[in-house]
């Protein structure tokens, strides 16, 4: 290499590890149709760490995780399906008929997810109320990338928000004093399982999303 030549930045992962990353990226899609094996303790603790190596605002990692495994995820179905109530005529205008039914059986039965984390973040004063949802959704993220460096796949929901009450009495944070306060405050929902499908990556769009200035 000509010494005048400014030197590539090399950082402290090799080109391969680079590579492997962006495969990781690239190979998360969601998955909504899953194997009923059950997820290792361990896997599932190896991911929620993952999770939470995520940054936060003001460092106050005010994410709050409830893991449903085993009856209690069984229980949970009940709601799955009073919140696909509240989306469905939505989706019935959006989707093509063979879609509306896929999605309506993935709330049904959770696409038989052996897992279903609810995440939520636990607001202050201290803190802009944005930026305390943004720190428990980087770390949601983090959670999707490490379930699918396991092997595992994961759909990240919003729609447990349709039922936010029901959940929170579900899972009995509703006596919790922080609740109370209104600080604690459900944000989405992930199912977690193995897959049992290869859906398409949904194609990434350019256009009007990078502004070079
Ligand atoms: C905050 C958020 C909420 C979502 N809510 C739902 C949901 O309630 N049900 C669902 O089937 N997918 C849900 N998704 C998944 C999106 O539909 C999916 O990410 C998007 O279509 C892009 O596809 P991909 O994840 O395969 O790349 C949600 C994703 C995010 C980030």
């Amino acid at each position: 290499m000509n010494p005048s030549e400014p030197k590539p930045n090399q950082g402290p992962f090799s080109k391969d590890f680079r590579d492997e990353f962006l495969r990781l990226l690239k190979a998360r899609r969601s998955i909504r149709k899953f194997k009923a094996d059950p997820v290792p303790r361990e896997t599932l603790e190896r991911i929620l760490h993952a999770a939470i190596e995520a940054p936060s605002g003001k460092n106050r990692q005010n994410w709050r995780f409830y893991i449903l495994t085993g009856e209690k995820r069984d229980a949970y179905l009940a709601l799955s399906q009073k919140s696909w109530l509240g989306i469905k005529n939505i989706l019935q205008k959006r989707l093509k008929p063979s879609l509306y039914e896929f999605t309506e059986r993935f709330f049904y039965t959770l696409g038989n997810a052996p897992v279903m984390i609810l995440c939520y973040s636990l607001n202050d004063d201290e803190e802009k109320y944005l930026t305390s949802v943004g720190s428990v959704y980087m770390a949601v993220e983090n959670l999707n990338l490490a379930a699918v460096a396991e092997g595992l796949g994961c759909c990240t929901m919003g729609a447990p928000l349709e039922i936010k009450k029901d959940v929170d009495e579900f899972l009995g944070v509703t006596s919790l004093p922080e609740y109370q306060e209104g600080k604690l405050e459900l944000l989405c929902g992930v199912a977690l399982g193995w897959p049992d499908h290869d859906p398409p990556k949904a194609p990434r769009q350019i256009e009007q999303r990078f502004h070079w200035l």
